[in-house]
């Protein structure tokens, strides 16, 4: 569909005034970062770069910087003897991931990779807010305002919003087509991390009052999100929710999508010209049938009065119920209920108990007790997949996994990491189609291994947790802060100096135990926190 001729022009003036403001005026202050105004293009690599060298040697941006926070991230006091790493380590690490966020940073948003991913995503967006807000508490809450300034009016948050004009990516907005115009976002969802994160800023934030100010604005529009999963995605009432596309579920080239993705593509398919092989090798993507599939759901869904999501649910040829949107969507539910018990929010609480009730009882048809894994459910067929992804460990970091449940998983996994270098892979090294470098079929992602290792730490396995969370170091230490890593080698794949990368060792670095959710993880409702 060819986008209307006003739309190409404003696009147009867009790009023009975009590359006007890349033209490095060396004078011009960095800083405040909080001060950008949406809409202008964050300086070039360089000046980032030389930014943070400046105020990391002289404190000059003290002001925006959070002192406490850069403090522990620069000394290794505050850790347990364990945790402690070497100190050129660690400031290398923190200071480029500080330097990667600026670099990314768009103004109000932050891309997760220039060139390859030039738009604002979804659950990387979230993830980044809990790096920015490390060294940038106004910042980070703006991260997640952007997010849901273009929520739609039936409460779904988009996958890409796409604020600014660009052409490295496909498929972009013109392709998507979705009702407003010019489109401002993809026409599916993606993993609500959001709640997680706001949690995360709240509890942590030194401006208090701001952040009192924050997350009441942001509660009912996370509200609204998670309410529109159920509707959207759970009419039926099973207590987990369908994704209808594998970008929703934020595993794209996952092998548990192989038998689900077998539906017939459509003849008519438009043809296409990928961009993701312009910066990326294709040994490490999806292939192009892979592609076609995507697209053929894309087009159907478009089709479908514009990705009506009353609709879609019915038609959609791919209806899988995804661990890793289940499991960070429960785990957020009980971030949400936390957040909503400190606004006084009673009723909206009763409401998320439910969910969580339900979601309780739904995650059982997800377990495979003959394997001691879970798995994603091809809801069509009713069966579950015939893969074990790393998505199998994400109940440990919802909490809904009994101690019983999380001891096969933990057996499993022991499993894996024997097989490999660098954990963890993000599907069984046993498994025939494992591919040490293709996308979502074996390598690692920082992210996962955060949660993974998050929800250890919770069962009380210590000692697995710390042996993963090295493991991130070693890799983002030896491969640099790449989208993903090659587990038998430690090299770096997918995109470079990737945004969420940087976020998770800013995070993850500053609090070893990231997002408390307290003890009892699985368990009656009361037990919730
Ligand atoms: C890829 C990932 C997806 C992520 C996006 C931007 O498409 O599969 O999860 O959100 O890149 O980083």
């Amino acid at each position: 569909m060819a986008p209307p001729q006003d739309f190409m022009a404003s696009q147009k003036e867009e790009l023009i005034s975009t590359m006007t403001d890349l033209i490095a005026t060396p004078s011009e202050p960095r800083y405040p970062v909080t001060k950008a105004k949406k809409g202008r293009h964050s300086p070039s690599n360089d000046r980032g770069q030389q930014a943070t060298e400046v105020a990391l040697r002289t404190g000059l941006d003290h002001e925006n910087w959070r002192s406490r926070s850069l403090h522990r991230l620069f000394s290794v006091g505050h850790l347990e003897y364990e945790e402690r790493l070497e100190e050129d380590v660690r400031s290398h690490i923190v200071r480029n991931s500080i330097h990667v966020l600026r670099m990314n940073d768009r103004g109000g948003y932050t891309v997760p990779a220039e060139g390859l991913y030039p738009f604002q995503w979804n659950w990387d967006s979230a993830i980044v807010s809990a790096g920015w807000a490390v060294f940038d508490e106004e910042r980070s809450w703006e991260e997640l305002e952007t997010l849901f300034s273009d929520q739609w009016a039936d409460g779904m948050v988009a996958s890409i919003n796409f604020h600014k004009f660009s052409e490295t990516y496909f498929p972009g907005p013109e392709i998507w087509g979705t009702p407003e115009k010019p489109s401002k976002t993809s026409g599916i969802s993606q993993p609500p991390v959001a709640a997680m994160a706001a949690r995360f800023l709240y509890e942590h934030a030194e401006m208090q009052d701001l952040a009192k100010e924050k997350i009441e604005v942001l509660f009912p529009k996370m509200l609204a999100w998670h309410r529109w999963w159920y509707k959207a995605r759970d009419p039926e009432n099973r207590g987990v929710v369908a994704i209808l596309h594998p970008w929703e579920s934020g595993m794209d080239n996952s092998p548990a999508w192989d038998e689900p993705m077998k539906f017939r593509i459509d003849i008519d398919l438009p043809p296409y010209v990928r961009r993701d092989l312009t910066h990326v090798d294709a040994s490490m993507r999806p292939t192009k049938d892979t592609y076609d599939h995507y697209l053929t759901l894309l087009y159907r869904f478009k089709k479908t009065h514009f990705y009506d999501p009353d609709q879609l649910y019915w038609i959609s040829p791919f209806h899988v119920t995804d661990l890793c949107v289940n499991s960070i969507l429960f785990r957020a539910n009980r971030d949400l209920r936390w957040i909503a018990l400190q606004l006084g929010k009673q009723e909206e609480a009763m409401e998320i108990e439910r969910w969580l009730d339900d979601g309780f009882k739904g995650f059982n048809m997800l377990w495979d007790d003959q394997t001691g894994v879970y798995k994603c459910q091809d809801h069509i067929t009713g069966k579950l997949a015939n893969a074990a992804t790393s998505a199998a460990f994400l109940p440990l970091f919802a909490g809904v996994a009994s101690k019983e449940q999380a001891a096969k998983l933990v057996a499993n996994l022991e499993r894996w990491l024997s097989k490999v270098k660098y954990g963890v892979p993000s599907l069984d090294p046993e498994d025939p189609r494992f591919d040490q470098l293709r996308y979502w079929r074996g390598p690692v992602w920082l992210i996962i291994n955060w949660m993974i290792s998050n929800g250890l730490r919770h069962y009380g396995y210590e000692e697995l947790a710390n042996r993963i969370k090295q493991d991130s170091i070693d890799l983002t230490s030896k491969a640099g802060l790449r989208e993903y890593f090659d587990p038998m080698t430690g090299d770096g794949c997918g995109g470079k100096q990737f945004s969420w990368t940087a976020a998770m060792c800013l995070a993850w670095l500053d609090r070893p135990a990231a997002i408390a959710i307290g003890h009892k993880l699985s368990g009656p409702k009361k037990h919730l926190d």
